[in-house]
């Protein structure tokens, strides 16, 4: 069965099929991955873009590799160096990288939307790759394949997202697919960092982290983005680690095992001690890894369309 949409946008009203599609073909690629020889040919012939607009580590390196393990040809394209200084439009310069032949972009922007405006330019596949504090679809994909695979299932599973929601494209897609595929999700964080009647996502919405963790499954930890101004949002982030930060004696306090997810970049000891975040219960790690094997599922089902 084929994915019902010809790019990879968001998760906002992608069905559960395709959902679990994606998560059901990337268990075949993570199998891949632990091969000695971790390269298929699905996509040999084949031309991908990577057009980086904003800084990225992990998700421009994941989609490099998934790209090159499924046998395509790979372009790199970062803003800085590029045409784009001298006044080049965003459709001008996609437009030139297409017609070298590309069949697929993926893009990540610091514009909300640009991905989306992209896929009305351009005829190949558009991939988002985190577009402003809109939607970062493949890291939400690659965040519930890590919960399905340490936890076995994502129904009624309560999945806590704490930190800065309100300028988080990553909560925005963990909360659209954990809620199309049956979690429960909670946020937490102050009341600075919460959008206003968020409830309407179907989440709960929490301002207490002590209250929430004994209840919880999973907290997925979000990066303080000091570089968006979010140290305006709180008085300082001595007090924010005091109120939000995930440390050892809180989680023994919980009295529960929590999973501890977080997307990176982290900033160790301020949402996260450094002993929690590479702790027992941490899969910050196998998040990254899964993220290839995600990326290779998504990247084999849109070219298949
Ligand atoms: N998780 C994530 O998007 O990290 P990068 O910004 O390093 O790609």
């Amino acid at each position: 069965m084929p994915l019902q949409s010809r790019h990879l946008l968001g998760l906002d009203g992608m069905p559960r099929q395709d959902l679990q599609l994606i998560l059901d073909t990337a268990v075949s690629f993570r199998e891949v991955l632990e091969r000695p020889i971790k390269k298929v040919p699905p996509l040999q012939g084949k031309t991908i873009a990577n057009m980086f607009f904003e800084n990225s580590t992990r998700t421009r390196l994941s989609f490099e590799l998934a790209e090159r393990r499924l046998s395509a040809d790979v372009l790199g394209f970062q803003s800085t160096g590029s045409s784009v200084s001298k006044g080049e439009t965003l459709k001008d310069t996609a437009r030139n990288i297409e017609a070298m032949k590309v069949d697929m972009v993926v893009m990540r922007h610091f514009a909300s939307g640009a991905p989306h405006y992209l896929s009305t330019v351009i005829e190949g596949h558009v991939i988002n790759a985190g577009d402003g504090s809109h939607e970062h679809p493949t890291q939400a994909l690659l965040d519930m394949y890590t919960i399905r695979e340490k936890l076995g299932r994502l129904e009624d599973l309560h999945v806590c997202i704490v930190g800065d929601i309100a300028h988080s494209r990553v909560a925005r897609s963990n909360i659209y697919g954990l809620r199309t595929m049956g979690a429960r999700v909670s946020v937490c964080g102050p009341a600075t960092m919460i959008p206003r009647e968020i409830e309407r996502m179907g989440v709960e919405v929490h301002h207490h982290l002590d209250d929430v963790l004994p209840h919880v499954d999973v907290l997925n930890v979000l990066r303080i983005q000091l570089e968006r101004d979010a140290g305006r949002l709180f008085p300082s982030i001595r007090e924010y680690h005091a109120m939000y930060g995930i440390t050892r004696a809180r989680l023994e306090k919980a009295g529960r095992a929590v999973t501890i997810m977080h997307p990176g970049p982290i900033n160790r000891d301020v949402e996260l001690s450094s002993d929690v975040a590479d702790g027992e219960h941490s899969v910050i790690l196998q998040q990254v890894l899964n993220g290839v094997a995600v990326r290779m599922a998504v990247l084999y089902l849109l070219s298949s369309k």
